[in-house]
């Protein structure tokens, strides 16, 4: 365990936002999470924890403890009938882990290839695209407990998973450190193709049974295409989740605006595209300061070179305002503003 003091998390966050940590630690193991909890001053410190940064809003210096989270390993744990249970340690960098399991010939989360962050991160807000969430591939995570240091195996019930959601960001956030996760990758495998964007692929090349790694050069293709690389410009992926509406918000929003993009969800609810309203106020393309709006894809901020977290915050109201004025929907963010 390093013990780091005032640490700029500018690198480690994919926005690109300036903030400082006043300290920082780096835990590579569960050994190294208890020796913080048992720690003279850190334990009892009020801690933040760190995976990627791909998907947090820094609007200002921390005061808490960052435990950055870098244990690494990934490791076939069991090949069963039904499925692979693959391992991996929560600071494995999410798209290394998906290619690596690819290579390996242990298929199923391709349609999650080239999302920006960690593996310890995917849990926390449930990722998903292109019609798999994390969920659907999960077994079970360890966690250790930064009050207790002990260890628990969690299975998908107790993680609380819903729509960019789970019980990380809410009754442990912050209380746990997710050190490694399993995921159960289903034999025999099956492509998941009904998304649209895929649904074009397949038209476009002919390729009507395409295999997982041709399916993961198709989401790395959709998304360069759509999304930009934190790499070379900053931002968090989505900023608003997509809003879930009753089947009478949705048809009174249809009679003022026909075009609105929506899907019906199995529960009987409907789901707007945020990137579509967001589109139709005319935001694309605009910027408050150093912080702007995707030109490829409205749901999306980014950062133009220096921004600020205020920049972004701001500029995030006014789209939240201009939303709201006309479509009467609050759009709510996905990243974690801190
Ligand atoms: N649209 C527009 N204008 C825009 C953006 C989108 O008209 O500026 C329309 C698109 O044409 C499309 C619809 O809105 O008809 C939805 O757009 P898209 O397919 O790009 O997906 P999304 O709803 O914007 C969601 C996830 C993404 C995920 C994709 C693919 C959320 C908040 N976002 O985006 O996840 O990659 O679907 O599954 O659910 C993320 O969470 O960070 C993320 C990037």
């Amino acid at each position: 365990m390093q013990i780091e003091r005032g640490v700029s998390l500018k690198p480690y966050n994919s926005f690109g936002l300036p903030a400082v940590a006043g300290t920082l630690v780096r835990v590579a193991s569960d050994a190294d999470v208890r020796r913080v909890v048992d720690h003279p001053q850190l334990g009892t410190a009020p801690k933040f924890v760190l995976g990627g940064g791909s998907n947090i809003i820094l609007t200002r210096d921390m005061p808490q403890l960052v435990v950055k989270v870098e244990v690494r390993g990934i490791r076939l744990v069991e090949e069963r009938a039904d499925a692979w249970i693959v391992e991996a340690g929560a600071g494995e960098p999410w798209h290394a882990f998906v290619a690596h399991t690819l290579a390996q010939g242990w298929p199923g989360l391709e349609n999650l290839a080239l999302i920006p962050g960690t593996v310890g991160a995917a849990p926390v807000q449930n990722i998903g695209a292109y019609g798999v969430e994390l969920k659907d591939r999960f077994e079970s995570l360890d966690a250790v407990d930064l009050v207790t240091g002990r260890m628990s195996t969690l299975r998908a019930g107790l993680c609380g998973f819903g729509y960019r959601d789970s019980v990380f960001k809410h009754s442990l956030a912050n209380r746990t450190v997710i050190t490694r996760v399993r995921f159960r990758l289903p034999r025999p495998w099956r492509p998941v193709l009904g998304y649209l964007d895929l649904e074009r692929k397949i038209a476009e090349t002919g390729i009507r049974a395409p295999n997982a790694q041709q399916v993961a050069d198709w989401v790395c293709a959709i998304r360069r295409a759509k999304l930009p690389d934190p790499a070379l410009l900053g931002n968090a992926g989505s900023f608003f989740k997509n809003p879930v509406v009753t089947p009478e918000q949705c048809r009174d929003i249809i009679g003022r605006d026909p075009e609105v993009v929506h899907y019906p969800l199995p529960d009987g609810s409907i789901k707007l595209a945020a990137g579509w309203m967001i589109d139709a106020c005319g935001w694309k393309g605009k910027s408050v300061g150093q912080a702007g709006v995707y030109e490829r894809q409205a749901l999306v901020l980014v950062n133009r070179g220096g921004a600020i977290g205020s920049e972004v915050m701001l500029l995030a109201g006014a789209i939240q305002e201009s939303v709201y004025g006309r479509f009467g929907i609050r759009l709510e963010p996905e990243p974690l503003v801190v």
